[in-house]
């Protein structure tokens, strides 16, 4: 293990904004990772929707622990880890389902849904009956909590309660989802991984800076189109788009990529973070733009939040991406591997019609056959690989641009930056990841992580 606190703190630099590269690269601080911030932060874990009637389950990840997400018979929800208490093997296989019992194929022992040590082959022969059976249930995870349909767990008994690690700005994101609707997770989770460091994938979600470049071959020959009935064949002529001189690109069903357009920044405590573009200056699909001009929309996410039109990103690996109204989870497999899942959520009280074109949207942007993430996963898979070199690991990635010029504004009950394209969000995910890094109390934590006046 590397000595711990100094050498983090000079591997951030919120002053300079330099990340030292071997935060992508070194299996130390992979593992130092999973300690201090997965088996402690709250992390998603399903949505409510998923798991309606007593014994459905799904499986989900908190750090590299598997566990099952169970509705119980009075309706309460209970995470348990699916390791056996005998001797480790998983006790369920399946992704989700209904069942009421797990029962593990390598001895035997079945449990309740609820967690606890029914059935031991053998208990009384065997084990002479001398098995205290309410000592071996399957492990709990230590709190389960849900935030309007959206189900988070934390292995840390004495975390914060979730609405209070949420904040203003983690609860503004899942709003912008939760506010919509009715809404439920469409069957099916698309899971798929990328050779790439998990900080690398969540960095590029506040990253309005590469679009114009990176996506050119998503957009030039118009195969994305967010709203029904815009055309998905317009070709956009790539040689008009000048950053410098504020030119802009212009994108079917998307809107104005560029230097023109006003961007917001929202930092959270604890590391949450909202980034991307203002909804009055973009941009934003035509259905979108109409859902924030609503009364509904505005009581939600309030006077500031409703302008915000950015990516909000749950800390450490909650990405939910409003428009689209999903929500993608960044699981870190190995440093230079990260599995990626996506959610997709519609409103249940929607035309069928109108839910297959949001799915169908949804799929067509991001997902394993989404092309916007085909691009980026080249980019972050390439980023991640160059951390590694002996020579290439010594450079710094750099987060400069607007550095130390972003006065916070603070509002409603949120700290926000105003501007142009900038490099803040990224900047904020890193201090904070510094701070998690660092083994603070929640107290402390909570200090390190609160925004000051300029970033
Ligand atoms: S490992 Fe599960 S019954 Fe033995
Ligand atoms: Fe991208």
């Amino acid at each position: 293990m590397m000595s711990q606190s100094i050498e983090i703190d000079e591997m951030v630099s919120l002053e300079r904004g330099e990340i030292d590269r071997r935060i992508y690269s070194d299996p130390a601080i992979f593992e130092l990772e999973m300690e201090r911030i997965f088996a402690r932060s709250w992390l998603f874990l399903c949505h409510e929707s998923q798991i309606h009637e007593p014994g459905d389950f799904f499986q989900s990840v908190m750090g590299r622990d598997n566990v099952l997400v169970v509705r119980q018979k009075d309706q309460t929800v209970k995470a348990i880890l699916n390791t056996c208490a005998h001797r480790g093997n998983a006790v369920c296989r399946a992704e989700e389902g209904n069942t009421k019992s797990f029962l593990c194929t390598y001895h035997g022992w079945s449990y309740g849904i609820d967690g606890k040590l029914l059935g031991v082959p053998g208990f009384k022969t065997f084990y002479a009956g001398q098995l205290d059976k309410s000592k071996h249930g399957l492990a709990q995870v230590a709190q389960v909590a849900s935030y309007k349909g959206f189900i988070f767990g934390t292995h840390d008994i004495s975390a914060p309660p979730l609405e209070q690690f949420l904040g203003a700005t983690g609860r503004l994101g899942l709003d912008m989802i939760a506010a919509r609707g009715d809404m439920a997770v469409v069957p099916g989770i698309q899971k798929f991984i990328i050779d790439c460091n998990w900080k690398i994938a969540v960095d590029n979600l506040f990253d309005w800076y590469h679009p114009q470049i990176t996506h050119v071959s998503a957009f030039s020959p118009g195969v994305l189109g967010l709203d029904p009935g815009r055309t998905t064949t317009e070709k956009i002529d790539m040689s008009d788009v000048n950053m410098d001189s504020g030119g802009a690109l212009d994108m079917p069903g998307i809107g104005i990529i560029g230097t023109k357009f006003d961007q917001v920044v929202v930092l959270g405590e604890y590391g949450h973070a909202i980034g991307g573009p203002t909804a009055s200056s973009l941009g934003n699909p035509d259905f979108d733009k109409g859902w924030r001009a609503t009364p509904q929309a505005r009581a939600a996410l309030g006077p500031v939040g409703v302008e915000v039109a950015g990516h909000p990103n749950i800390f450490p690996t909650t990405w939910v991406t409003s428009v689209t109204g999903q929500v993608s989870l960044r699981i870190p497999r190995s440093p230079a591997q990260t599995e990626i899942w996506w959610f997709t959520l519609v409103d249940s009280n929607l035309p069928r019609e109108t839910r297959d074109f949001i799915v169908s949207s949804a799929c067509r942007v991001f997902g394993p056959a989404g092309v916007l993430e085909q691009d980026d996963g080249e980019n972050w898979s390439q980023a991640t690989a160059q951390t590694r070199g002996v020579a290439s690991r010594r450079m710094k990635h750099q987060l400069t641009m607007g550095l130390g010029r972003g006065k916070i504004i603070k509002e409603g009950g949120l700290a926000r930056v105003e501007g142009l394209t900038n490099e803040h969000g990224q900047l904020w995910t890193y201090h904070s990841w510094a701070q998690w890094m660092k083994g603070l109390g929640w107290e402390e934590l909570l200090k390190a992580t609160t925004p000051g006046e300029y970033i």
